[in-house]
């Protein structure tokens, strides 16, 4: 089992990305919080510096759209952290479609921020944990990712491109000694999924549940998982449905 010291948490200002660096500090680690909105991120650092110490918590606003700028304020994390062990990116949209609606618009912008974004930001950290032959490197994938549906057609398309980006990248730094670790979350109570409509099966988890179980897989170096593991045999029978069947199925 694995104990962090030193994490960056990329999409730290809310809903699961906020849960995981709240316990990852709670745990012992120091937590760099990464996002646009300053308030709720100051409010984290605030309330984790209180609970668990002064400087456990360090802030840096940032906008995943900005890739030229990851490679510097990458290494001031590092260096204003004191080390790093662990990257989790966390950040990601999901924007609403209405079913007539192609909209290339959205479509970029999801991809921007949950796939570009990401590789921004792992490209940094399988750079420095190569060197250092070791090092985690996680990111918050998703069930939504197993299959295009009809809905969230982007972030379907987004997930299954980061989870395939993920596969790659452990491949390649499974000979350094470094873990890359994809998160598959099904439905998890976030702002994220506040104004969808959901079915009442299977059940919606907290943030926080999704939090333990993230932390809690990282430190055992599970590379693939599911939030909750209950999802893991729907996402596998997802994945059996033939087409012509999935097809006709209002998912
Ligand atoms: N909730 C679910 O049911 C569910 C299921 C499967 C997977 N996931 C995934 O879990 C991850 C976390 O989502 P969540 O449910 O916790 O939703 P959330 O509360 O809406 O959190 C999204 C996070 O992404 C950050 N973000 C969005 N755009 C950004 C940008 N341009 N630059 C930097 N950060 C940005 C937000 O920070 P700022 O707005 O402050 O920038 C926020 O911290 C996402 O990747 C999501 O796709 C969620």
């Amino acid at each position: 089992m694995t104990a962090f010291h030193y994490a960056v948490v990329i999409g730290a200002s809310s809903g699961i990305g906020l849960e995981t660096a709240k316990l990852l500090a709670k745990q012992g680690a120091r937590v760099a919080l990464v996002a646009r909105r300053l308030p709720e991120l100051q409010a984290l650092q605030q309330q984790i510096n209180a609970e668990y110490g002064a400087d456990r918590a360090l802030v840096f606003q940032h906008d995943v759209h900005e890739i030229q700028a990851v490679p510097d304020l990458f290494q001031r994390i590092a260096h204003e952290l004191g080390g790093l062990d662990l990257v989790l990116y966390a950040s990601g949209i999901f924007p609403q479609s209405r079913p007539n609606e192609y909209n290339t618009h959205n479509d970029a912008e999801t991809i921007t921020v949950n796939v570009i974004g990401a590789m921004a930001w792992l490209n940094e950290a399988a750079q420095r944990f190569s060197q250092t032959h070791s090092g985690t490197i996680a990111a918050i994938s998703s069930v939504a990712g197993e299959r295009g549906r009809r809905m969230g057609v982007s972030y379907n398309a987004s997930k299954a491109a980061l989870t395939s980006y993920l596969e790659s990248l452990r491949n390649r730094l499974a000979v350094k000694g470094v873990s890359v670790v994809t998160i598959k979350p099904g439905y998890i109570q976030t702002d994220m999924t506040a104004g969808a409509k959901l079915p009442a099966f299977p059940p919606i988890a907290s943030a926080q549940r999704a939090a333990e179980i993230i932390v809690a897989k990282l430190q055992k170096k599970n590379t693939v998982f599911y939030v909750p593991s209950f999802w893991r045999p729907i996402a596998f029978i997802l994945r059996l449905i033939p087409s012509p069947i999935f097809r006709r199925m209002n998912i």
